[in-house]
């Protein structure tokens, strides 16, 4: 199942060495696995996917990923072990495996109150959950783009939707997290900063993720007005310092079965 969608592989790998530190913090987060069975949710196009299944020595990994731009991409990959399928992270069923593991994905994922249950049910006894997801709702990136979906023509066009990032507090992680029987947990706020050249390489950052949002709701005609106006109010928003330092918030988790 694919959903007609905004994503751009060749965009999104744009800022790869920037995004890769979340990745490596959230794997090193992993304890020893044995030949693990894998499920990666929202693998994108599947590089660090595969990255892992090598480094984990898995015995099976699977891909899932909603967008057909990156399954395509990912799809070249395949192979040994390693398979890449269309679904959607919010609802699918399968399993169970050693290791979910999930990066910058299930913020485009709605209800966590009901995803973390779900994801737990797909985790074997002894296995583990990973995930990492942007929080960075408060920085004028985020906060700008909800203002321009705000303004005529654009509200009109979208019916009055902003994007409301559906990821929780962090301690409502940690306790739905022991209340699912997880034996050990780590919940982890990381702030990481993304040195760009200047402040309009923030707008290619986010084009490349959360406008694809808007882009994919406005009709095609409005979408390079919209990408001017959301620039214009950053570039009142932040100062032009260059180089210029993007500062973005993460949630970590990590648990582990008994
Ligand atoms: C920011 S990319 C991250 C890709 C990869 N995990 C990585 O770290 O490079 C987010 C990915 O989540 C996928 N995605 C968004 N919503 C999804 C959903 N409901 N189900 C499955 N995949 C989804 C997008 O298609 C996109 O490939």
């Amino acid at each position: 199942m694919t959903t007609p969608d905004a994503w751009d592989p060749d965009r999104y790998a744009r800022f790869s060495a920037e995004r890769r530190q979340p990745w490596e913090d959230l794997t090193a987060l992993l304890s020893p696995l044995a030949r693990p069975r894998v499920l990666d949710l929202g693998c994108g196009d599947g590089a660090l996917t595969a990255e892992l299944h090598a480094r984990l020595a898995a015995s099976q990994t699977v891909g899932i990923d909603s967008s057909a731009a990156m399954l395509e991409r990912a799809a070249a990959r395949a192979g040994d072990g390693l398979r890449f399928e269309a679904g959607d992270a919010g609802s699918w069923t399968g399993g169970p495996f050693d290791l979910v593991i999930s990066n910058a994905a299930l913020h485009w994922v709605p209800d966590h109150a009901s995803l973390l249950p779900r994801l737990a049910t797909l985790v074997a006894p002894g296995g583990q959950l990973a995930v990492q997801v942007p929080t960075n709702e408060h920085h004028p990136s985020h906060l700008e783009a909800a203002a321009t979906a705000a303004e005529p023509p654009f509200a009109e066009a979208l019916g009055g939707y902003r994007r409301v990032s559906p990821v929780l507090p962090p301690e409502w992680y940690a306790e739905a997290l022991f209340r699912l029987g997880f034996a050990e947990r780590r919940v982890r706020v990381e702030v990481y900063g993304h040195p760009l050249a200047s402040r309009d390489e923030v707008v290619e950052w986010v084009r490349g993720t959360l406008l694809t949002d808007y882009q994919r709701r406005l009709p095609a005609p409005l979408w390079p007005a919209f990408l001017d106006r959301y620039r214009q109010r950053l570039a009142a928003a932040l100062p032009d310092r260059r180089p210029f330092l993007y500062p973005y918030r993460r949630l970590l988790l990590w648990a582990r079965r008994a």
